[in-house]
């Protein structure tokens, strides 16, 4: 079975190739909306939903088990991903191979380059250290899962408060410390938040916009 910071790292290098196709289709005269948009819609779509899975399975666990301030770690992660979600909104808000819609395509790019570096070098190696072998591949399972389960990203492309966030984690993390038969079920209960919207209600900032 696949671990999950393996299929997170699978994920980040597939981003990296839809950017360099659109470098290509920029370069050639001949590219039209529809070759961009075949290209872009997808890795879109998959910006949004990647950004949800791992907020609703990989960042919860982190917080439990990490021990390089696992908090710093998601308050950054969860800010980029509200910047990621920013870049992909403008570009979509603009007609496509504009210039509007190529800068909302470079500035998610940008977003995006620099999250995935620290979220590669910082959560994901922090979590590889320190959680074990059979909770990396359960996690793989539900992260694969949640793709099956989400096929359309407008309903998960909201912004999430960071600090709400890993604050509604926390005390969830505390709960089940108090009562263990809460088990895993409270911790799905959290990652849940997106379905039942008790984080939007507590500080979700922006409304809507595969793999
Ligand atoms: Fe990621
Ligand atoms: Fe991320």
């Amino acid at each position: 079975m696949a671990d999950i910071t393996d299929l997170i790292m699978e994920d980040h290098a597939w981003f990296r190739e839809q950017f360099a196709r659109l470098d290509l289709l920029r370069g050639d005269a001949a590219s039209d909306a529809e070759a961009l948009h075949t290209v872009w819609r997808p890795l879109a779509d998959r910006l949004d939903l990647h950004a949800a899975a791992e907020e609703e399975i990989f960042y919860p666990q982190l917080l439990r088990v990490g021990e390089e301030d696992p908090a710093a770690e998601t308050l950054d992660a969860i800010g980029d991903h509200n910047d990621i979600r920013d870049g992909v909104r403008d570009a979509d808000a603009a007609p496509i191979g504009g210039d509007a819609w190529w800068d909302g395509v470079t500035r998610t790019r940008l977003a995006n380059d620099e999250h995935m570096a620290e979220e590669e070098r910082e959560g994901l190696a922090d979590f590889r250290r320190t959680a074990a072998a059979g909770l990396r591949e359960s996690l793989g399972r539900r992260f694969t899962t949640y793709f099956e389960q989400h096929p359309h990203a407008e309903t998960v492309r909201r912004d999430l408060d960071p600090e709400t966030y890993v604050d509604t984690v926390e005390n969830a993390l505390d709960r089940t410390t108090e009562d263990p038969s809460l088990g895993i079920g409270s911790l799905r209960a959290v990652g849940g938040f997106r379905d039942t919207d008790s984080l939007e209600s507590a500080g979700n900032t922006k409304g809507p916009g595969p793999q």
